[in-house]
């Protein structure tokens, strides 16, 4: 066989061998051992070099040469198939038989996740679910609920105005009117949904977060019966020994009110986390229910507070700037 001859051979020879290659790492360092060791198949023909007039050598070694660039060049373009951050290289090769990356799984939002928790406890208690509109006009977010005209809570500082009539609700408790306007009592409903305030924003109150409006409107309603309802919801939501405590308050479609807290154990200080009280009689009289036939209570729950408070974290704009770290930890 002529040199020339056994350069083509061991091309030919080269060329099936990576055909029956297997995306074995390991293959590829035999190849490479085989091919461009030492003692390999090229160095071999390259000693035979020496066997030929001196006329004849250079043409062979160009011809051994460029078998040579031929082999490297393709050991490398696998090793580069198989390592992926290599890939872009204009010698990646695309393995088909190799096996797919798994897609990263989505969670649902510890929000929603909240949000299902507080449902399921109302639920579990005999309350039916409502939703109600964001956009509304001031009579339901504000008139009917018995905030003077002039009330500060109007007031730009607070509201987010779509026209001199119409808001984006400022809390979920618009959807007690509609609520009322549209059935009669009794009624148990709590309402989940987005409430807007342009308010100043800081760890704990940004310019939207969700709600879960409550209201239970019936014949002989105590207040006691509201305490019950809301001292059960945070053992079932913060478990038995979580610090909560009660303090007056003041809404104007409730008489009387009251704030609940909850012990902060990262800031060791007090987070408030829902209003409530007695539906007004002067709300009953908007809606047409008689107020010396029906009472209710009512109360609405701010849901980012309640999640900061059950998972430890510290700022609520962590729930709104989209960043995958922060919500990867509760899925
Ligand atoms: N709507 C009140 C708020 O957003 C909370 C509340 C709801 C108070 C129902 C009393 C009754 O602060």
């Amino acid at each position: 066989m002529s040199l020339k001859d056994k350069i083509e051979s061991v091309r030919t020879q080269f060329l099936a061998d990576i055909d029956s290659f297997s995306d074995n790492s390991n293959d590829i360092n035999a190849f490479r051992i085989k091919y461009m060791g030492r003692k390999g198949l090229v160095a071999e023909l390259f000693q035979k070099m020496g066997d030929f007039p001196a006329d004849d050598r250079p043409a062979i070694g160009q011809a051994l040469n460029e078998l040579k660039l031929e082999i490297s060049t393709e050991l490398d373009a696998i090793v580069q198939s198989l390592d992926p951050d290599q890939a872009g290289s204009s010698n990646y090769r695309i393995d088909t038989t190799l096996p797919e990356k798994e897609p990263p799984i989505g969670s649902i939002h510890i929000l929603e996740q909240t949000l299902n928790e507080i449902k399921n406890i109302f639920i579990s208690i005999g309350f039916h679910v409502a939703y109600g509109p964001e956009v509304d006009d001031d009579y339901h977010n504000f008139g009917a609920l018995n905030f003077p005209e002039h009330h500060p809570a109007r007031d730009m500082q607070d509201t987010f105005f779509v026209d001199n009539d119409t808001v984006l609700r400022t809390h979920t408790s618009n959807v007690q009117i509609h609520l009322m306007e549209k059935e009669d009592p009794p009624l148990r409903y709590i309402v989940p949904g987005r409430v807007y305030r342009n308010e100043a924003i800081s760890f704990k109150s940004y310019c939207l977060f969700h709600q879960v409006e409550g209201l239970f409107v019936d014949k002989n309603v105590s207040f006691g019966q509201l305490k019950g309802c809301l001292e059960y919801f945070v053992k079932q939501m913060f478990g038995s020994d979580r610090k909560m405590r009660w303090r007056p308050s003041y809404f104007p479609f409730t008489e009387p009110s009251a704030e609940v807290d909850i012990w902060d154990e990262e800031r060791q200080q007090w987070m408030e986390i829902l209003g409530c009280g007695m539906v007004d009689p002067a709300v009953f009289d908007n809606v047409g229910y008689d107020p010396h036939v029906w009472h209710g209570y009512a109360f609405g729950m701010g849901v980012e507070r309640i999640t900061m408070l059950k998972y430890n974290i510290n700022d609520i704009r962590l729930f709104y700037n989209g960043d995958v770290r922060f919500f990867d930890q509760f899925s």
